[in-house]
């Protein structure tokens, strides 16, 4: 699938949907130190090893470029940034039983608020498997001839995980 961009420029600080989720049982907000190996096994256990491996590298970049949405102490979706490459969104993963709540929006447009605020212009949105969402959620257009993009020649893994 092609990368997408994001015009930063054009979102709104409005985080209001902090709030809205706060609400509804979720926080949404940044991991911190302690919690770093119970999220990077919840990544690894709810989606990949090698989403878990980019969710590493968010996290200890400084500041932190990922967010978390918390309800009860249970992990219901992550997301990142700066994470694959600087600039790039992703990757974004919401527990089944949460999806449909506004959990991905919400931590989609943390995410893209804080690199807004970090001095970025444009978000890119890597390799893009659900591109109605983004362009519905954020005005997210496809970027011609993207496609393998940074992904060309991975290396490959021994691990199944991955
Ligand atoms: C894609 C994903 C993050 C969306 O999270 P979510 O919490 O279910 O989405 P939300 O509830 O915040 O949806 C926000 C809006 O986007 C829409 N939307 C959500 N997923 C969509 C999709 N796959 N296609 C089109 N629209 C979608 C919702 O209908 C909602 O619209 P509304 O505001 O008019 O009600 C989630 O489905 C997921 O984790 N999927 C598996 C991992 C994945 O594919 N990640 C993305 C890789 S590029």
């Amino acid at each position: 699938m092609p990368d997408m961009l994001v015009k930063l420029y054009n979102l709104d600080h409005n985080w209001d949907f902090i709030a809205d989720q706060k609400t509804a049982g979720v926080t949404i907000r940044k991991p911190i130190g302690p919690e770093k190996h119970s999220f990077l096994n919840w990544i690894s256990a709810n989606f990949s090893g090698g989403w878990a491996a980019e969710a590493d590298v968010a996290f200890t970049n400084k500041p932190r470029s990922c967010f978390l949405a918390v309800e009860a102490s249970v992990i219901a979706g992550f997301a990142c940034y700066d994470a694959t490459a600087l600039g790039y969104f992703g990757p974004i993963g919401v527990a089944t039983a949460y999806q449909g709540m506004g959990i991905g929006k919400s931590l989609l447009k943390a995410c893209l608020l804080d690199m807004k605020l970090k001095g970025y212009g444009y978000a890119i949105i890597g390799d893009v498997k659900e591109p109605e969402f983004y362009q519905k959620t954020v005005e997210a257009i496809p970027i011609p001839d993207s496609t393998p993009g940074i992904y060309e020649n991975p290396i490959k893994s021994s691990d199944p995980a991955e």
